[in-house]
């Protein structure tokens, strides 16, 4: 069975530091993307679960060119109403109380600004994060990233102290979250982390000692917020609501912006120059945010995610697939072989999917502590 990864001929300009998928992308449509040479595939990936509306969004493309021909471009230093109208859109959207948006452009660079106002706020010097949680290349980001230290990071050292928690241990919370945590850093949902939902009683736990020990809870929603749950937000979905919510990925549908929404307790600490950008609140990006929040309120987007996630459910578990895990279309299904020849078989036939790893919590900290072990 073939790989579905492929490196790049040797003659490419780009930095040789990712592998590609045997797919040269002409144009896509809706789910549909259409290969150079004449291949139509059904894409479940959606570039790392970005193009949320599908590709060429009618909404979407007309906003990003009336935006584009009426003022492309302004920094947060002239105010502008679509900065304005889009941010009162998704706190809106959110509903969730956190009523004050901070405009940037990535999902790590909205951790990383969402760390440093943890930081700055309690005055204190340590975070916890997840086992298996991914939230970024930056130094915060890359910081409380499970097995970045060991992977990638390449920073001399971390800006911080980070302790990783059982992401199955709710019991575990009371201990390694105390009065020197300044921040806890979570997906609801974990993505990289195999589609894995955290789940209500963990997420309880964490903001009941949050509160206790006033420390900064987070919920990185990068890639299971903006409706992937079938709720707005995973905070909405589980029912447990945060200090911070890092919006990124489908929030743009592919035009690169991020969102950090805060609590009035968080606003409220806020002074000038606390955080900045040039990009952030572009907007055209400010556009596409809103167009994104009209379509899916319009089109009873987050309902249609709800039905389907649960005909996947029904549907998806023959052959190689024992099990389906995840909420509403961030959904990760338990294959019997390794997901890497099952994605190259989908490829084969026309599916395109995106694969992550959900080790055993015991087995994976093994993998970690042998490999930090050989160091
Ligand atoms: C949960 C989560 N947080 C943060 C990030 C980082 O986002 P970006 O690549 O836009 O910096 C990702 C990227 O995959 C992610 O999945």
């Amino acid at each position: 069975m073939s790989t579905p990864m492929v490196s790049r001929p040797l003659q490419s300009h780009l930095a040789q530091v990712f592998a590609q998928y045997p797919i040269e992308v002409a144009h896509g449509e809706g789910v549909w993307l259409y290969a150079r040479d004449g291949r139509k595939i059904l894409d479940f990936y959606g570039g790392h679960a970005v193009a949320g509306l599908g590709y060429g969004h009618p909404r979407w493309l007309a906003a990003l060119e009336r935006q584009a021909r009426q003022m492309s471009f302004q920094t947060n230093a002239l105010p502008m109403a679509i900065r304005e109208r889009a941010a009162a859109r998704l706190a809106k959207f959110a509903g969730l109380g956190l009523d004050t948006v901070f405009w940037v452009n990535s999902g790590a660079e909205a951790n990383e600004n969402a760390l440093r106002l943890a930081f700055k706020i309690t005055g204190r010097g340590k975070a916890v994060a997840l086992e298996q949680g991914w939230h970024g290349r930056t130094a915060a980001a890359g910081a409380v990233t499970w097995g970045a230290l060991e992977k990638w990071y390449g920073f001399p050292r971390t800006p911080f102290d980070v302790s990783f928690l059982p992401r199955d241990k709710p019991a575990a919370v009371e201990r390694m979250v105390d009065r020197e945590t300044a921040a806890v850093i979570v997906e609801p949902i974990q993505g990289l982390g195999g589609a894995y939902d955290v789940g209500k009683p963990m997420l309880q736990a964490l903001r009941r000692r949050c509160d206790e020990v006033g420390a900064v809870l987070i919920f990185d929603e990068v890639q299971c917020g903006m409706g992937r749950t079938g709720a707005p937000f995973g905070a909405n979905y589980h029912g447990v609501v945060p200090d911070i919510v890092t919006a990124a990925k489908a929030l743009g549908n592919g035009f690169p912006v991020s969102a950090l929404l805060l609590s009035s307790r968080m606003a409220r600490e806020l002074k000038y120059d606390d955080m900045g950008t040039t990009f952030g609140g572009g907007p055209i990006a400010c556009a596409a945010a809103e167009a994104v929040i009209e379509t899916i309120e319009s089109e009873s987007l987050l309902a249609n995610v709800r039905q389907v996630s649960t005909y996947i459910r029904a549907t998806c578990v023959i052959g190689p697939i024992t099990g389906v895990q995840g909420a509403g279309f961030l959904l990760g299904l338990k294959t019997s072989r390794p997901a890497k020849e099952v994605q190259a078989a989908l490829l084969e036939r026309n599916i395109l999917t995106g694969t992550s790893a959900d080790l055993h919590p015991r087995q994976q900290r093994k993998t970690r502590q042998s490999k930090l072990a050989r160091r």
